[in-house]
């Protein structure tokens, strides 16, 4: 099958982050730092990753340190470099040039749905990627690049899906599952945060998706759904009735850093992986767990 490449990635952080209050009350989630790199830097570098060298940020009021992060800090720059820090200097720069980085902004947070549709006019009419700005994934596993393939392969929108404990579903959407388990599956239903009763599986999207320009169409004729949000999801669902609708599952462990359990999760592990910090940070928890007994 042969479709266009995915050149754009879109990334919605305009939330208000309210599971991770106080921290968000002034400042984006997005910036949280993963040992000392912002969730946000970890998602863009996925992005590249698989090939996307053109990222856009739906943003809202209050995050503008986003924008700052990826962009120019002349004094900053300048200090460093009348200093002769030279590899501060470089890590500072390169963050500038990792992509190309547009903006959008959505004045109200009125759902995800709303969010992706507020980048139409920057997007096109290409298919493209959706990354969601506070789900992480393990670095050294495929993510975003394992539904690329899928949609390289099936020409269709691709949602990447999870397996998630039973009665956590509520949180998420929730797809068919698979008959039989293969690299992907046609998806015929999609629901946003079922109950576990009514779930029509275990299998969750967990905020990477490839989205034909046929989304914009029907993220067009949303009206709100769940909590009264316009819902990506109601608009997948759309898709899945015209048979245009992909589940691929991301063999990579994922941190929801928009959790407060989930982000300090994602800290300890990307610091033990850490070269020049990983081995000390070790025995400090060994010690401390030997401690408590
Ligand atoms: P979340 O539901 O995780 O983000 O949306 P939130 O609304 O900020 O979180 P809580 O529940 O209040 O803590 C997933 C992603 O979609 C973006 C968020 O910024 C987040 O990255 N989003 C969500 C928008 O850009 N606009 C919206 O209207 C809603």
């Amino acid at each position: 099958m042969s479709s266009k490449p995915i050149r754009k990635a879109v990334i919605p952080v305009a939330g208000l982050g309210t599971r991770f209050l106080p921290v968000t009350k002034a400042q984006p989630k997005e910036m949280l730092p993963l040992v000392d790199k912002p969730v946000i830097q970890h998602v863009v570098e996925e992005a590249i990753r698989a090939g996307i060298g053109s990222i856009i940020l739906v943003t809202g009021r209050g995050k503008q340190a986003i924008e700052n992060h990826f962009d120019v800090a002349y004094e900053l720059e300048d200090m460093l470099s009348r200093r002769g820090k030279t590899e501060d200097l470089e890590l500072v720069k390169s963050i500038t040039h990792l992509a190309q980085f547009a903006y959008v902004r959505q004045g109200e947070p009125l759902g995800l749905g709303h969010a992706v549709l507020c980048a139409q006019h920057a997007v096109g009419d290409e298919p493209f990627a959706l990354l969601l700005g506070d789900d992480v994934f393990d670095e050294e596993d495929p993510a975003l690049s394992a539904l690329v393939a899928a949609h390289e392969a099936t020409g269709h929108s691709v949602v990447g899906v999870q397996q998630v404990p039973r009665e956590h579903v509520s949180r998420y959407g929730i797809v068919n599952a698979p008959q039989p388990l293969g690299p992907w599956w046609n998806v015929h239903t999609i629901v946003e945060k079922p109950s576990m009763e009514i779930a029509p599986s275990d299998w969750a999207v967990v905020g990477r998706y490839i989205l034909t320009e046929r989304i914009f169409e029907h993220l067009q004729n949303l009206k709100p759904g769940v909590g009264n949000e316009y819902q990506l999801t109601d608009a997948l669902a759309m898709l899945a009735m015209e048979g245009q609708l992909t589940a691929a599952p991301i063999p990579a462990k994922r941190f929801d850093t928009g959790n407060k359990l989930d982000y300090l999760k994602a800290n300890v592990e990307f610091a033990l992986k850490r070269k020049d910090l990983g081995n000390d940070f070790y025995e400090y928890l060994r010690d401390l767990i030997n401690a408590r007994g």
